[in-house]
């Protein structure tokens, strides 16, 4: 083979081979290059082909990009879609105009999202703290199905997924949340069960939502207010203004009492069980020495006594 034409052949024919069958022509003709890059712009094709756009075309998100390298596409992309993008440009530095197209095929969680806490942060703060799709669901390339298992979404991660943002320091000071909230979940009766690999304890998104989520000075928020009784009543039935006040994410302490009472109490009970086995030992142990004592004092006697008859 002679000149460079060649050599690209033969790089296209192997990049192609290690490309799975899955993936359609449009997205080939990117991974050719993306997926045999280095770096940030390296897209791992099998990892895109498992993820549940792996038959999308890279262009149904990548609305800026057609066909060859880069080219724009004629016809300019939906202003609706434009609009977004200038709000999402402070989420995404590589294509926000890609971020955005999630509205396009999801335009129902999209509308929530934007009205959310976490979309009023982007959308109305203009910051770049609240969540937006692809931190809570990870690379926009390898979403994979809620029930997959390997979701961060899903029961057994997502705790992490919203609980790592929400450690942050920088975080809790600049909202004025309770610091470390994902400790204090772990502490509390809930989180203990979590731990253990209960199924049915809440996690973050039980008591919060996911899409939806409001300040809890919200009357929409699933915290606020009687919401807050009918949160807690789905799993304790007849739950009162009294049990609903035990489950707060603030450090356990005066301000956040009961937890704090309730594990002096455990301890308490712990040592009082224990002092009260070992008081009924020493007792037992006791009675059976004087019984021991006192039968041997009456046999003796009895002896004495027979001695002193014959
Ligand atoms: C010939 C190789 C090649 C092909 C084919 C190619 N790209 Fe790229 N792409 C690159 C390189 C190189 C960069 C890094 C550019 C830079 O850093 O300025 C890049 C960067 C990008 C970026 C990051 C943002 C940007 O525009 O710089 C996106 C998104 C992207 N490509 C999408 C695509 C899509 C979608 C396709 C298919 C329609 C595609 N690319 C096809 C080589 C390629
Ligand atoms: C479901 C939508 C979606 C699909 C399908 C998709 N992308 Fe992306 N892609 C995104 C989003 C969103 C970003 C921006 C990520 C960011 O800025 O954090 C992105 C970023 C990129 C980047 C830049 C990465 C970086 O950090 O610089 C490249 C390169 C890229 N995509 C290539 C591809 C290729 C190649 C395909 C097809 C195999 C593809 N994408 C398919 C949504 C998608
Ligand atoms: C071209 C349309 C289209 C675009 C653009 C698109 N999606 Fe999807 N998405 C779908 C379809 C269709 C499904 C259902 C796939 C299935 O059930 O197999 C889906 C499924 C999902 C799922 C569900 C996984 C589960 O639990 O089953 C998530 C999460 C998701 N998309 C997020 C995103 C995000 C984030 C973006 C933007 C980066 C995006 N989508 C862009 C069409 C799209
Ligand atoms: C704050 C975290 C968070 C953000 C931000 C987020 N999601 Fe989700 N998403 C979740 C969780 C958690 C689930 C799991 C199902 C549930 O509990 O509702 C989910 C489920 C989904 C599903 C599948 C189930 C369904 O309701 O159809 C889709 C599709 C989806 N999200 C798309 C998106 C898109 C698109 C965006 C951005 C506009 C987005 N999500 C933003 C947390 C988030
Ligand atoms: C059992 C239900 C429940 C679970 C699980 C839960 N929360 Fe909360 N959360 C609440 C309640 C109730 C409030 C309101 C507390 C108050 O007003 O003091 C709240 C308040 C908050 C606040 C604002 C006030 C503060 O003290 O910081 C944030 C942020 C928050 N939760 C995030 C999370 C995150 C992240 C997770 C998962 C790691 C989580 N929550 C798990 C019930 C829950
Ligand atoms: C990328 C970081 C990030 C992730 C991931 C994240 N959050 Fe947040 N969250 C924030 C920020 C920042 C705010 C404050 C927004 C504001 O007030 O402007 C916030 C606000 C909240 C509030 C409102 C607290 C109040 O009372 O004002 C709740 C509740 C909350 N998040 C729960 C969650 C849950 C549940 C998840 C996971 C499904 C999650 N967050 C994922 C950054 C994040
Ligand atoms: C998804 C179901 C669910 C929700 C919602 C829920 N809990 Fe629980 N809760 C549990 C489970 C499961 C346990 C462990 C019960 C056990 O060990 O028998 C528990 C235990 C408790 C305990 C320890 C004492 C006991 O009864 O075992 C308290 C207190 C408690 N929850 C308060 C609350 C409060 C307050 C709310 C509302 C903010 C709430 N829970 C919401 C499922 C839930």
């Amino acid at each position: 083979m002679k000149g460079p034409f060649s050599f690209l052949t033969l790089f296209v024919l192997i990049a192609i081979l290690f490309i799975p069958g899955q993936v359609n022509g449009n997205s080939l003709s990117c991974l050719i290059c993306h997926g045999t890059s280095e770096g940030k712009i390296f897209i791992d094709s099998e990892g895109f082909s498992k993820s549940v756009h792996g038959t999308f075309d890279c262009t149904s998100c990548h609305l800026k990009h057609i066909d060859t390298p880069h080219r724009a596409p004629e016809k300019d992309v939906d202003k609706s879609i434009l609009d977004i993008s200038s709000s999402l440009r402070i989420k995404s530095k590589a294509d926000p105009v890609a971020l955005s197209a999630c509205n396009q095929c999801h335009p129902e969680i999209s509308e929530k999202v934007k009205g959310s806490v976490h979309g009023q942060n982007i959308f109305a703060k203009k910051k770049p703290d609240g969540a937006y799709c692809t931190d809570c669901h990870g690379s926009a390339h390898y979403i994979t199905p809620g029930k997959s298992g390997q979701s961060p979404v899903d029961f057994g991660h997502v705790m992490e997924t919203c609980g790592g943002c929400h450690e942050k320091e920088s975080i809790s000071k600049d909202y004025g949340f309770s610091p470390k909230v994902f400790e204090r979940y772990k502490e509390s009766f809930h989180g203990k069960k979590y731990i253990l690999g209960h199924k049915k304890v809440p996690v973050c998104t039980t008591c919060h939502s996911s899409h939806d989520i409001k300040t809890r000075t919200d009357p929409q928020a699933m915290v606020f207010g009687e919401n807050r009784i009918r949160l807690c009543s789905s799993c304790h039935p007849g739950a009162n203004t009294r049990l609903v006040a035990a489950i707060t994410h603030k450090p356990v302490g005066r301000e956040n009492p009961i937890p704090f009472y309730a594990e002096k109490g455990l301890i308490i009970l712990t040592i009082s069980v224990i002092a009260g086995c070992m008081l009924h030992v020493l007792l037992e142990a006791y009675a059976i020495t004087r019984d021991y004592l006192r039968k041997g004092r009456i046999e003796d006697e009895s002896r004495d006594a027979s001695v002193t008859d014959e």
